[in-house]
């Protein structure tokens, strides 16, 4: 198989690997601590992998003669050729062989799963972009540094979000903490001390291009105005990162009410992740906001390692679908 200039597959010479041949990889969820939104307009963020959930993709050769993906969580099985050209399943693989000038098509079947739940703002279709590019390139023999990794990974997200920042698929990628200025090369956030986010999942689903789309309506009707609110997100990052680098997660907590102040200003909030915030402060958060592009999807709170399970526990009373406990930390 090969790919022509308008990225649609051609049929050439079949590459048949001898069976049992496999590989796989997987990658982890992510979840945004400061600055989403603003960082669509430049304005620096802080974002963490998040190793409970993960995507992984399995690749084995088959005697098809074609490419087979099959991804139960969606539903999904069927031939590559099935799908178009943009699906970012097809447009993932069409992306590498193109990248890798690949010009046999391998006879596989690309088997993907993925515990990290769908639009809730913790990174799904970049984890899965990124397990498939890395056992799909592992499958053909090839190498693909994590800079080429993410690049790929970044434009799929282009296809999931219109104008991403590409903080997702750097997190993921990385699967590091990370201070991240779109356009820059990503540099890692050091935690100075470990300390613990309970993340709480509305069970809303919501698109983060949507909630993208309307506030870039908001900025191109009163632009001065909404840069200035980004220009305070700014602050409020490079604040954090600052609190994280010495530990001081007093200072984080605040930190994390004042960011969820301005994306109820961006009208990014909603009324589950406000009750679900509030309830995270009144049962000991240190700090609550929501991650992500918002409107439902999840929220964050720091806490103690101690509370953190009667935290969650309030989170699930007050409404939460899930809750996951997570470490912060360097590695
Ligand atoms: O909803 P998520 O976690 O994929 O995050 C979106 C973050 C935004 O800043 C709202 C958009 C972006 O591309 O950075």
């Amino acid at each position: 198989m090969g790919i022509n200039n308008s990225g649609h597959i051609l049929s050439l010479k079949k590459w048949i690997p001898p069976p049992p041949f496999m590989t796989t990889a997987s990658a982890p969820g992510k979840i945004i601590l400061f600055g989403e939104h603003a960082v669509v307009y430049g304005r620096p963020a802080l974002a963490v992998p998040v190793t409970q959930v993960r995507a992984s993709a399995t690749v084995s050769a088959n005697s098809s003669g074609g490419i087979w993906i099959e991804a139960p969580d969606i539903n999904l099985t069927c031939e590559l050729a099935q799908l178009a050209p943009d699906h970012p399943l097809a447009a993932v693989i069409i992306g590498l062989f193109s990248a890798l000038r690949i010009r046999q098509s391998p006879s596989c079947t690309i088997h993907i799963e993925s515990t990290i739940p769908v639009a809730a703002g913790l990174g799904s279709g970049a984890a899965v972009s990124v397990a498939i590019l890395r056992a799909l390139s592992a499958f053909l023999g090839q190498t693909l540094s994590e800079q080429k990794v993410n690049k790929l990974a970044f434009e799929i997200e282009k296809l999931h979000h219109g104008n991403p920042s590409g903080i997702d698929n750097s997190v993921v990628t990385y699967a590091k903490p990370v201070y991240f200025i779109k356009g820059r090369p990503i540099k890692p956030c050091r935690v100075g001390t470990a300390f613990t986010i309970v993340i709480g999942d509305t069970g809303v689903p919501a698109l983060t291009k949507e909630s993208v789309g309307a506030l870039r309506e908001l900025w191109g009707a009163q632009t001065s105005h909404w840069d200035k609110v980004f220009d305070q997100v700014g602050i409020i990052v490079r604040e954090a990162r600052r609190s994280i680098e010495r530990g001081d997660t007093a200072e984080l907590g605040k930190l994390m009410d004042s960011n969820h102040a301005l994306l109820q200003q961006m009208t990014v909030s909603s009324v589950d992740l406000d009750r679900l915030v509030i309830s995270a402060r009144k049962a000991g958060a240190l700090g609550a906001k929501l991650s992500g592009g918002g409107r439902g999807g999840n929220m964050i709170a720091l806490v103690s390692t101690e509370k953190a399970p009667s935290l969650a526990e309030a989170l699930r009373a007050a409404g939460a679908k899930r809750t996951i406990i997570t470490t912060v930390q360097s590695n």
